[in-house]
């Protein structure tokens, strides 16, 4: 419904005042003033001089014979506002909509053939899964089944950290304490780096000998092959056990060590379109307003910087993306800067978009959660925790009935205390640093995931009850109470928040607007009997059915399970 208004809108403005209005249309904050309002004719006025209420009044009077189908009224607003309200009717169909399209109510077309490619999660190989990869995983997953949604080509891509000079520090450790690899999980790997910096400290040579490691590593000798194999599935390990807990998939993990026979050419390219200087030995591009980015270094090693930008080739010529999306922390912001500059110095961004999505930290208020021995939190710590206290929570407050056995009251929890812990990071918009307080978690009464499952399965049962999944044979045609009015007036925005979380990056938009979608039903719930109304039982019905398949709808997208009981 935006759109076919903004388009009338638009369409009013350019045969009237032959402008092109760029300001959109927005819901008010405040209901009574509509369910949109434009200020076009502000904009207009500002444009040609003239008052803005006269030009408001000659919007209105063709609008309404524009929109006559979709809009009950308008309303001019001082300083010159328009004010829009949708008509009943077509609020009332748009349950029949959410009905008929169930799963797929909200899906968009937007994509048009675009491919957008999605760079999440990524963590690096012999360390631990830390909660700063959470950010990025959970931000990324989400972002990827909104534009899927919306219709794009989709590839997910998990760069996992599996190539570069750390690993010369690890072989270096295996090698002269004559380690076992077969025995090494990700603590014991991570250790091994830790140790090796304590070394380092005091032996510089240490360095050096890592760094000879990392050149055998990259000239293919067959030991250290070995062993840098050996840590990638010992960490993958680990890593397919998170991804699995968090139910995080990825369309291909290529990680860096796949470019590593495609740098060569990159470099090469580089070199002859002249964007190579020489210094101390290595090989450096310049930027007018950036520190310059390391290609080569001087012992012939290549970065993470040059790896990067083979990653991009490599996909340019594999998926031919409009759009390459990089779900990764603020502190790399200058890397990507050099990247995408690189990257377009060398002709490949022509009609193309380089994304990246800076999230911000999380941090833990100090002694909730400690940082064992000053290292970086553990996810698989945090998800536990997060499970054992939804266990507490939804067994506390009844849970699953006594019958239904212990398989499903694990799964509960594992639903509602993931749900919690990834919801909790995605209702922050993805810029902000969070503050970690286990507390926000599982606000019964907030944003919070298991404040929308409990909503939905509240819903779900007042379905169950009524034996009706699709209550929309209304035996006439209900005039929506004071009751039901909010309600019905924020479920046909869910597939422009669909649109808009996309759009901005930004799924704690369809956050917010699923606590507001629960809020309303919730406070519906209290005010209207559903199934001993005497009025409008089937559009009470219906309502209800439509709020569980959007909150389903949504709190899919966002990668939460819902419940049909709780
Ligand atoms: N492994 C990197 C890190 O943990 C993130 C990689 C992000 N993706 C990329 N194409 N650089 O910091």
């Amino acid at each position: 419904m935006r759109i076919e208004i903004e388009d009338a809108v638009k369409k009013a403005v350019q045969e009237l005042y032959r402008l092109e209005l760029a300001s959109p249309l927005e819901h008010p904050k405040q209901e009574s003033f509509g369910d949109f309002a434009s200020p076009a004719a502000l904009e207009v006025a500002r444009q040609t001089g003239s008052d803005p209420l006269e030009i408001a009044s000659q919007l209105k009077l063709k609008l309404e014979d524009d929109l006559k189908d979709l809009i009950e009224e308008i309303q001019v607003e001082k300083p010159g506002f328009l004010n829009f309200w949708l008509k009943d009717q077509l609020l009332l169909e748009e349950l029949g909509r959410i009905a008929k399209g169930a799963d797929r109510y909200g899906s968009l077309d937007l994509g048009k053939g675009e491919t957008i490619i999605i760079d999440y999660s990524a963590p690096n190989i012999a360390k631990r899964f830390g909660i700063g990869h959470l950010r990025s995983t959970v931000i990324g997953q989400a972002l990827y089944n909104l534009y899927k949604f919306s219709g794009y080509k989709v590839v997910g891509d998990n760069h996992l950290g599996d190539w570069g000079t750390q690993f010369g520090a690890i072989l270096r450790q295996v090698k002269s304490k004559n380690l076992n690899v077969k025995n090494l999980n990700v603590d014991k790997l991570e250790e091994l780096y830790v140790d090796f910096h304590r070394e380092a400290e005091q032996n510089p040579k240490r360095m050096e000998e890592a760094r000879e490691w990392f050149l055998k590593l990259e000239s293919g000798d067959k030991e250290a092959r070995e062993i840098w194999q050996e840590v990638i599935d010992a960490s993958k390990k680990e890593f397919d056990r998170i991804y699995a807990l968090l139910g995080v998939g990825f369309d291909y993990a290529y990680g860096e060590s796949f470019y590593e026979d495609k740098m060569p050419e990159v470099i090469a390219e580089v070199r002859k379109k002249g964007l190579v200087k020489k210094s101390d030995g290595a090989e450096i591009i310049e930027f007018p307003n950036l520190p310059p980015a390391i290609l080569v270094k001087s012992d012939g090693a290549t970065t993470y910087f040059t790896r990067d930008l083979a990653t991009i080739k490599f996909r340019i010529e594999e998926w031919n993306p409009q759009t390459i999306i990089y779900e990764v922390g603020s502190d790399q912001k200058l890397h990507f800067q050099q990247v995408f500059e690189t990257a377009r110095k060398l002709g490949w961004a022509d009609g193309r978009e380089f994304v990246h999505v800076a999230h911000g930290l999380i941090r833990f208020a100090e002694g909730k959660l400690s940082t064992r021995r000053g290292q970086t939190v553990k996810l698989e710590d945090v998800l536990e925790e997060a499970i054992a206290r939804a266990k507490k929570l939804t067994t506390a407050s009844g849970g699953a009935p006594q019958n239904a056995g212990a398989g499903r009251n694990e799964d509960i929890a594992r639903a509602v205390g993931v749900g919690a812990l990834k919801y909790f990071d995605l209702s922050h918009q993805p810029q902000t640093d969070i503050i970690f307080e286990w507390e926000k978690l599982f606000l019964m009464e907030g944003n919070s995931a298991p404040y929308l499952q409990y909503t939905y399965a509240r819903a779900k049962s007042v379905l169950a009850k009524a034996k009706t999944d699709n209550p929309l044979a209304m035996s006439h045609e209900p005039l929506a109470s004071e009751a039901e009015a909010p309600l019905l007036r924020w479920l046909y925005r869910f597939p422009e928040v669909v649109q808009d979380a996309g759009r901005n990056y930004s799924p704690n938009l369809l956050c917010n607007y699923l606590f507001e979608l629960a809020q309303r039903f919730n406070s519906f719930y209290a005010a209207a009997p559903i199934l001993k109304a005497e009025e409008n039982k089937d559009l009470r019905l219906a309502l209800t059915s439509a709020t569980a398949q959007v909150l389903k709808n949504g709190l899919t997208l966002l990668g939460i399970e819902t419940l049909e009981r709780l």
